[in-house]
């Protein structure tokens, strides 16, 4: 399979709810490695965009390739259907409300798919486990139900479950936006590790500074289109468009994130 090209990529995706054009063509490739993030008013798209990615929502137009392979666009044939079944485990998802399974303890909720999409045996899977909650900082919380965890341990332990199914690529909208600023930082420590380990990513965030410092690409998105795509450190010093600039103005003082 070619390796060349990017892992992922939307290709011309537009999507419609009923009459409301939500997203109107936007390409995308996420190259290997990549640290795509995604900026942009309220309302521009960026869920949407995220969640056609992640087969969560079907693009009413365009398609979205994976490693050269079309896995969703609006009429998919029976080989496209298949191949969204094989590599819907290698898309890995983070959304803003952690989304933990609360009948679950933190080795369970990661276990969890391993066990049952993949069909790993439960020793494996707890091993794997037990090496991700190392690596997320929460070993000692294993045992415990995600309610007692605070917001950005609970986050983290939605991370550890995200790669404990070994994705290609990890989606992330808005990991960071339901914590306080104090448990933030701890989830942005996380990402920026899995960025130099060289994991590809594609954030949406609200998260300046991360996007400034740790983003390979940054992309500013209004109303359902791509307005602005570049280097990070030279959008922020001098965006190019007038509603990039009038959007960078708007952001709160809160909003500036990790510094390094
Ligand atoms: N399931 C849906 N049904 C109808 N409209 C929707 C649906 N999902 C999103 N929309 C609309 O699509 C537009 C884009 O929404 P989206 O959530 O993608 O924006 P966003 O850029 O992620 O915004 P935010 O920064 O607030 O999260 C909005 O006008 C929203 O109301
Ligand atoms: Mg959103």
């Amino acid at each position: 399979m070619a390796q060349a090209g990017p892992i992922i990529a939307a290709e011309g995706i537009s999507k419609s709810f009923g009459t409301v054009e939500v997203l109107r063509g936007v390409s995308l490739p996420v190259a290997a490695k990549d640290v795509v993030c995604v900026v942009g008013p309220s309302g521009s798209g960026k869920t949407t965009l995220l969640r056609c990615l992640a087969l969560l929502e079907t693009p009413s137009g365009g398609r979205i390739v994976m490693n050269g392979t079309t896995i969703a666009s609006a009429k998919p044939d029976a080989g496209e259907k298949r191949a969204a079944r094989a590599v819907r485990p290698e898309i890995g998802m983070v959304f803003q409300h952690f989304n933990l399974w609360p009948h679950m303890s933190v080795l369970e909720n990661i276990i969890e798919a391993p066990l049952r999409v993949k069909g790993m045996a439960r020793a494996q899977a707890i091993a794997a486990a037990d090496t991700l909650l190392a690596k997320v900082g929460l070993s000692d919380k294993r045992d415990v139900y995600p309610t007692r965890l605070s917001g950005g341990q609970q986050q983290r332990v939605a991370i550890a479950r995200a790669l404990a199914m070994s994705p290609k690529v990890m989606l992330f909208d808005e990991p960071t936006s339901a914590l306080d600023p104090e448990l933030r930082r701890e989830v942005l420590i996380v990402m920026r590790q899995l960025a130099a380990e060289g994991m590809t990513m594609l954030v949406v965030t609200h998260e300046m500074g991360f996007a400034r410092n740790v983003g390979t690409r940054l992309i500013f998105m209004d109303h359902g289109e791509i307005i602005e795509a570049g280097e990070p450190k030279a959008f922020f010093a001098a965006p190019q468009t007038e509603r990039a600039q009038r959007f960078l103005l708007q952001l709160d003082d809160g909003t500036e994130g990790v510094k390094q």
